[in-house]
Formats: structure tokens, sequence, C-alpha cells
């Protein structure tokens, strides 16, 4: 099964009664293992996940921390993006030349790089005098 492929059978999972926005997430570590996750929404808003958020938290709950790549899938015009807190999510598990993915359910599909999605990102060096 190709990422695509998982993160759109996983997308069907999704929980998203409030928003009606499916979202399908696949990442492959860099053992070649691939973990998936969907958006979970809450009735108290804030309290949802997005997906990319649910497929990291499989891959660590796997005792994996490094992304080789990930894919997104959604219903969507254009090819969906991850938002903002999520690329902050997979900055932390990628280095920047990492590929991600971003598809419709229709087959539309773009590339970018964890770097390309979040310039000037925050990390670790910054907090080199704590
Ligand atoms: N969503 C994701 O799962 N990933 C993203 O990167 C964008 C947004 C979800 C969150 C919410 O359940 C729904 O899409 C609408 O925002």
């Amino acid at each position: 099964m190709t990422l695509i492929e998982a993160a759109r059978a996983v997308r069907e999972n999704a929980h998203a009664p409030y928003s009606n926005f499916k979202v399908g997430a696949a990442i492959r570590a860099t053992s070649g293992a691939v973990y998936v996750g969907c958006n979970v929404e809450n009735v108290a808003y804030p309290e949802g996940t997005c997906a990319e958020a649910g497929a990291i938290a499989a891959m660590i709950a796997a005792g994996e921390t490094r992304i080789a790549e990930i894919t997104v899938i959604a219903d969507s015009p254009q090819p969906v993006s991850c938002c903002g807190g999520c690329r902050q999510k997979i900055a932390e598990f990628a280095d920047g030349d990492v590929v991600v993915t971003m598809t419709t359910v229709d087959g539309l599909t773009a590339q970018t790089t964890v770097a390309e999605l979040l310039p000037g990102s925050f990390d670790a060096a910054y907090m080199s005098r704590a």
C-alpha cells in the first residue's frame, strides 16, 4: 500500500461531525514502517486533534522518532495543506528536506518540504542558554 493509499483509507475513520471535513495522514518513518492518523473532533471544539497529530502519536507510541515522508489527504478543492500547529509538530520529528505530499481525494497532488512549510521555525537552538 502506498502512503497515499494508507492516508486515504484512514481518512474514512475520521471523527469530524462538526466540520464535516475528514482528513487522513500517513507517515513513513525512517525504519520504513507506516503510521496513520485521522482528525478526531470533539464537541468541545478546541479539544479536537488533527490527522497529522494522530499519525505522529502512533509513530511515537511505536517507539520511532523520525519521519522520512508524510502524506495528507482531504476532500478539498486544492491539495490540503497542513495547519500551522501541525507544521511545528512535524518539524519536531523531521529534517527540513523531508517531503510532504498534499493530496485531494480526487487525486490532485502537490509536494513541498518541511522547511518550505515552516520557514524560520523555532527549534532547540534558540534555547541553548536555558
Ligand atoms: N485538520 C487536520 O486534520 N489537519 C490539518 O492540517 C488541517 C485541519 C482538521 C482539523 C479539523 O478536524 C478539520 O480539519 C477542520 O479544520
